[in-house]
């Protein structure tokens, strides 16, 4: 996101009557919920506001949203130096935090469908959705290139090759920062986290990557160099250390590699809370002139805007930070704010999104959902021949958004139910059934006399971060014995499997007839039924190697 000449030097003009208080308070990113008195906004001159996962302004409607945007824009606006918020949200598969909104299958399944303009486009929908509720600054996308299938984040990776991640990023990045006009609001894109979070050894989420600098730059830097020369306006630092060292700590990869080497010139942002423990002791000014020193700009912290402010402060005084470094953060975060149109007009128009707008990007997700498909064995089941008259489907999994969503929908962890609206599999198989077809559901293995086919659908519980990583890569137990039930059918299945990743399931693989991996396909479960009913075979490729089969093979007979 490139500014122009007179928002460049509009920039250099204010850093050059900023004060140190006004400055600081621009490196701040807080969660408004923790503000004493949303006049601590002003007072402390802060940069932006967050909603994190599961943070959204209750009743999370649009309105609660555009509401939020507004009375915050307006405190900061009373500031003395009345520069406007940036307001981020994670957006990692469509306005995901706001409920209603049209959720999109996670980075992995758009992996598996390799196709940047689609990925593009998705993310362009999902800015729409962010700028129509006055939000200007989206945590995507995650650029991270998996190793370990066991990280509990792997469903928000495209792919372990390096290669496809940087091109479905890079189109991520143009499609998240895409000009909706000028004079009109948008939306700042933030690659994430630099650098080596889905190479930390054994998987383990925050853990360590354990690597020589060779490794790191050929494995997990082309993607930030893809999004760079897209024009991402900031990178996100991950929790994982580097041989020990914390990313939020360490020059030579903030300083000496991003900024210097790569020639970022956007701004780097801090991971949630992620400096609070750097230091010794947990000395929360040491950690701020750790992280600050390394080349971090703006501090995401969940509700320490008060020590931030006044820690900053007492080590510009003492000399334990030098002002050029403030200076150059600040310059940074407002270059960003300009070229967001956001020193020009303050409060660029909102965008704003019909009913017919959310019809549109219903099929578009559903298109994504059935390009990400993957067939995994195919033992001449698909496509459905017109000899299946009746259909069981059976499995919780077959109807049920909540579960089919995953992480980082509506809430931080997902969960099961009803959490937003959407169309469940089973439904899809419902709506687009032949007249001449039955389609019958259990949740348990039950089946009505006459049955010819099963679909049964199964899968991983949501889980997001750390709460997801995995020491075997098995099925939830419950969800194996459900499986294990239909392994001595007579009648042939299809097994449908719900996974933010690879997972261990050579036996189901060997007993039945079909597996199709359709990874967390969001709210439009109804393209998994079209993918079903269609004459064509799914064409998604596995975006990195699964247990048990062939390299990036999948066993088609
Ligand atoms: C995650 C980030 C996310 C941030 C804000 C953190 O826990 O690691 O990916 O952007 O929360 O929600």
């Amino acid at each position: 996101m490139e500014p122009s000449a007179k928002q460049l030097a509009r920039v250099k003009a204010l850093v050059a009557k900023m004060t140190p208080e006004e400055k600081v308070g621009q490196m701040i990113l807080v969660d408004p919920r923790s503000l004493e008195t949303p006049d601590d906004i002003s007072r402390y001159h802060l940069g932006g506001i967050f909603v994190n996962g599961g943070g959204a302004p209750p009743p999370n409607t649009m309105e609660s949203w555009i509401s939020l945007a507004e009375k915050v824009q307006d405190y900061a606006l009373k500031s003395s130096q009345a520069i406007p918020l940036l307001l981020g949200t994670d957006g990692v598969h469509g306005h995901n935090n706001l409920d209603g909104s049209v959720l999109f299958p996670h980075n992995i399944g758009l992996g598996a469908g390799n196709n940047p303009e689609q990925v593009a486009e998705i993310a362009r929908i999902t800015s729409l959705a962010m700028a129509a509720t006055g939000f200007n600054w989206n945590f995507a996308p995650c650029v991270a290139v998996v190793d370990n299938p066991r990280w509990g984040r792997t469903y928000e990776s495209f792919s372990s090759e390096t290669e496809t991640v940087s091109r479905l990023s890079a189109a991520a990045v143009r499609g998240v920062q895409t000009d909706f006009g000028s004079g009109k609001a948008r939306v700042l894109a933030c690659a994430k986290h630099f650098i080596g979070d889905g190479g930390t050894a054994g998987g383990v989420d925050r853990g360590n990557t354990q690597m020589s600098m060779g490794e790191l730059r050929a494995r997990f830097l082309p993607p930030y160099i893809a999004a760079i020369a897209a024009g991402v306006g900031s990178i996100m630092l991950s929790y994982n250390q580097w041989n020990g060292t914390p990313c939020h700590a360490s020059r030579l990869l903030i300083s000496a590699l991003l900024k210097r080497e790569l020639g970022f010139k956007g701004f780097v942002v801090s991971d949630w809370d992620a400096i609070d423990n750097l230091a010794p002791e947990n000395r929360f000014i040491d950690a701020l002139s750790l992280s600050i020193n390394a080349g971090l700009d703006m501090i995401m912290t969940s509700r320490k805007y008060k020590a931030c402010h006044a820690g900053l402060l007492e080590l510009l005084s003492q000399g334990d930070l030098p002002l050029s470094r403030v200076n150059d953060a600040v310059e940074r975060i407002l270059t960003a704010k300009a070229a967001l149109g956001l020193l020009d007009t303050q409060r660029p128009e909102l965008p704003s999104m019909t009913a017919i707008d959310h019809l549109e990007n219903r099929k578009i997700a559903r298109r994504a959902v059935r390009e990400s498909l993957v067939l995994l064995k195919n033992d001449a089941l698909l496509p459905l021949g017109s000899n299946y008259k009746r259909i069981h489907v059976c499995g919780e999994f077959a109807d049920d958004i909540g579960l089919q969503c995953g992480g980082w929908s509506i809430s931080w962890q997902g969960s099961k139910g009803k959490i937003t609206e959407g169309t469940t599999i089973l439904e899809g198989l419902r709506n687009l059934a032949a007249p001449e077809l039955t389609v019958s559901y259990s949740q348990g293995v039950e089946m009505p006399d006459g049955t010819d086919l099963i679909i049964a659908v199964a899968g991983e519980y949501p889980y997001a971060e750390f709460h997801g990583d995995s020491k075997d890569l098995e099925l939830p137990l419950d969800q194996q014995a459900f499986l294990t039930a239909l392994t001595n059918s007579d009648v042939p299945v299809l097994l449908i499997l719900i996974t933010g990743r690879p997972l261990v399931i050579t036996p189901y693989l060997d007993k039945f007839e079909a597996t199709l991996v359709v990874w967390l396909p969001g709210t439009e479960g109804d393209g998994v039924a079209e993918a079903l009913y269609n004459r064509d075979l799914p064409t998604g490729k596995l975006p990195m190697d699964w247990p048990g089969l062939r390299e990036h093979d999948t066993i088609i007979e």
